[in-house]
């Protein structure tokens, strides 16, 4: 069976580029296979984990290049792996419109809220879960969507909904949002897409 080929972009720890590789491994993505690991930085701990898992992997440099200079070599290593379809997991650059336009329902994103809630430009990493704290919503949870040119804007594929304690901080929050949402969330929510984009190519062929 023709698996669609992912990219995974990442910034930092990545665990949930871990999840994929774990759930992958598992056999539980069977219409995708991850195919290379793409950072905007060279330290991103997730690159020593895609190495680790056999993908290959990349380090664009954002700070240093413009814009169009970093999505021009990102398309390019795209390109070179056949890529199909881009996750992001904890990428933290945004996309523009010009790029993401060759890329439509074909970049998915996890981001750590229910979306519409606490979202958007500014919303990412521990600042997510201070909102919700700070909000004194007690359910929060996370997203797994589309990626169009509204940041956290694109249509929804899986949503799951976790508990807020009395006691929690953001790190707590954040924590308990990773392991009973995000890293199970994300590879089913890719194993779905891919699993769709198989389909349609058999309808097409
Ligand atoms: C996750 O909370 C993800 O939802 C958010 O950034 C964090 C990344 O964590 N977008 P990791 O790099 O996957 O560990």
């Amino acid at each position: 069976m023709l698996k669609r080929r992912i990219a995974v972009l990442v910034s930092g720890g990545g665990t949930n580029l871990q999840a994929l590789i774990d759930r992958q491994q598992a056999g539980d993505i069977p219409h995708g296979q991850l195919t290379v690991v793409i950072a905007d930085n060279p330290q991103a701990y997730a690159l020593q984990r895609g190495e680790k898992a056999g993908l290959a992997v990349a380090a664009i440099p954002r700070r240093q290049m413009s814009q169009e200079q970093f999505e021009g070599e990102l398309q390019a290593t795209l390109e070179k792996y056949d890529i199909e379809v881009i996750v992001l997991a904890g990428f933290l650059c945004i996309l523009s419109a010009n790029f993401l336009r060759k890329w439509q329902e074909r970049v998915i994103n996890i981001h750590p809220s229910l979306i519409p809630s606490f979202c958007g430009k500014g919303f990412y990493g521990l600042r997510v879960h201070q909102a919700a704290l700070d909000y004194g919503v007690k359910v929060t949870g996370a997203t797994v969507h589309f990626v169009n040119e509204i940041p956290d804007g694109g249509k929804i594929i899986l949503q799951k909904a976790v508990a807020v304690l009395p006691d929690d901080t953001p790190e707590t929050l954040q924590r308990r949002v990773m392991e009973e949402a995000e890293w199970q969330l994300l590879p089913q929510a890719v194993e779905m897409v891919c699993a769709k984009l198989c389909e349609e190519q058999a309808d097409r062929e």
